[in-house]
């Protein structure tokens, strides 16, 4: 993923036109370039402007985010946000865009299966449990230490990854995400979400 500073966002990884109609294309360009962009410029700018944030330097996105406590503690929840902010939207970006078929792939099936007793008893607690997020969050599809499939909420920016789990796919429930296109119905955004997912990069997740 994402290398270390200075913090480049890449390019968008899918078709945009892929996304419609269950997503705008242009709300979902818009979120990409200037909401995701935005926490690279700050978080890029805040370790330029802090000669004590120069530790952070040869970190990647992901170290920084697991290794909290190595933050100097006057920036630590500023940096944890704009780097979790960059992490969660990666992976939110990394999992959209259908590339086929709209089912998960054979082995991300049979894992769900085997966790939640069916894929689309999987999709309605993942739905039920995006609609306990109050306020800003994301809802997450985990993988625990010993290979169990588990539902995660996070609020703000926080991430599972610093408590040691694996994410494998993630919905950002910011209002932002899906106000201009669903207004508050979040239900019927979640929903649309779901159909376009890109199986192919969940089971890349899993494998990883
Ligand atoms: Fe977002």
């Amino acid at each position: 993923m994402i290398e270390t500073y200075p913090f480049v966002l890449p390019g968008i990884p899918f078709d945009l036109n892929r996304l419609a109609p269950n997503l705008n294309p242009r709300s979902v360009r818009n979120h990409y370039y200037n909401i995701y962009g935005n926490y690279f410029k700050r978080l890029n700018e805040m370790i330029s402007a802090n000669e004590n944030l120069y530790c952070l330097k040869d970190k990647t996105i992901k170290e920084i985010l697991t290794v909290p406590w190595e933050i100097p503690t006057e920036h630590r929840t500023d940096v944890m946000h704009l780097a979790g902010g960059i992490y969660n939207h990666y992976v939110y970006f990394k999992c959209i865009g259908r590339t086929g078929d709209a089912l998960p792939t054979a082995k991300v099936r049979c894992w769900l299966n085997e966790h939640f007793g069916s894929v689309e008893n999987f999709k309605n607690t993942f739905l039920q449990a995006a609609k306990k997020v109050n306020g800003s969050g994301w809802v997450w599809l985990v993988k625990t230490h010993d290979g169990r499939a588990a539902i995660a909420l996070s609020r703000n920016h926080e991430t599972p990854l610093t408590h040691g789990v694996m994410p494998i796919l993630c919905c950002d429930v910011w209002e932002h995400a899906y106000f201009c296109n669903f207004n508050t119905e979040r239900e019927k955004y979640i929903r649309s979400f779901f159909g376009v997912v890109n199986w192919k990069a969940v089971e890349a997740n899993l494998m990883g």
